[in-house]
């Protein structure tokens, strides 16, 4: 028997753009992602089940096929031909789920590169991405982590220079958005503003995080329908108590504050922390 355990991080949109919308029903994207090391921990153990068994200490997260980490299991065998040994999957969450950070893709992807490691340690990144794919848009990049562009559905990945060292206060509003719902208010035509995303890999470049932070944008936030202004009011409040941005993440509803401050970013938590439940302090992850 042998058993792996892997830390699998959430992510932030430093942008997110909607370019138009593909015949497959997908939109082609570009957006510039960073991993953060708010995290859930993936532990893969072989041969002590038969098939693909998965737990979750949150009882509302699906631990059947409906989850995308067995998902991305059930790709990973069929993909390399390699013979299932028996695979049992436990999920500790911390990223909150359907929150626009990716918790779930993440997952995925960590148990992706645990199957790797255990089984194929050969296997390059692209075919890992590439099966990665067929579980999620998401699961790509959270294979490769850290900070890149992220165009096409998703997959089409480029590295980027890593985020400057800043603080990093993550707030998720006591509801959940739908992904495909939010998508489906797209009207590419009426989008009026597009992130400058080349400015944002030359801030990147040059290591400015004030110049990273006045390039923050999420081309979701000027679709929200009005009952989720509740993003809105947490954007604001980041912004009083100090953060240098703030942006909805993904397709949301979490919002996030830049810090360069670290007791800024404490106080920031401790006072968002006495209206919402899903308040964490993190920092960039520059290693997967
Ligand atoms: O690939 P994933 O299952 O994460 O996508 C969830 C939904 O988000 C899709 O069904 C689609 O409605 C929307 N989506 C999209 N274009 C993308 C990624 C996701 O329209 N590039």
């Amino acid at each position: 028997m042998s058993c792996l355990t892997l830390r699998a991080c959430a992510k932030i949109n430093l942008t997110l753009d909607i370019l138009r919308k593909r015949e497959d029903g997908y939109h082609d994207l570009a957006m510039v992602m960073q991993s953060i090391s708010l995290a859930d921990t993936v532990t893969l153990t072989l041969g002590e089940c038969g098939g693909i068994c998965c737990t979750c200490d949150q009882p509302y997260v699906p631990t059947d096929h409906r989850n995308i980490a067995v998902k991305a299991a059930l790709a990973f065998f069929e993909a390399t031909g390699i013979e299932n040994p028996g695979l049992k999957i436990d999920l500790v969450k911390r990223i909150p789920s359907a929150a626009g950070m990716a918790g779930g893709s993440s997952d995925a992807a960590a148990v992706l590169r645990g199957l790797r490691t255990l089984l194929a340690p050969n296997l390059e990144n692209c075919v890992l991405e590439r099966i990665g794919l067929c579980a999620g848009s998401d699961v790509p990049y959270c294979v490769r982590g850290t900070t890149a562009l992220a165009e096409g559905r998703g997959e089409l990945l480029t590295d980027l220079p890593a985020l400057p060292h800043c603080w990093i206060v993550v707030c998720k509003p006591d509801f959940s958005l739908s992904t495909p719902e939010l998508f489906s208010r797209v009207q590419i035509k009426k989008i009026s503003y597009h992130p400058d995303n080349k400015g944002m890999v030359e801030a990147l470049s040059q290591g400015d995080l004030k110049a990273v932070a006045c390039r923050m944008f999420n081309v979701f936030e000027d679709i929200l329908p009005q009952k989720y202004s509740e993003v809105f009011a947490i954007k604001n409040r980041l912004l009083e108590l100090g953060a240098l941005n703030a942006l909805m993440s993904g397709s949301g509803p979490t919002v996030y504050g830049i810090f360069c401050d670290a007791d800024a970013a404490q106080h920031a938590c401790c006072v968002l922390s006495e209206t919402y439940k899903n308040v964490f302090l993190a920092e960039p992850v520059t290693q997967i």
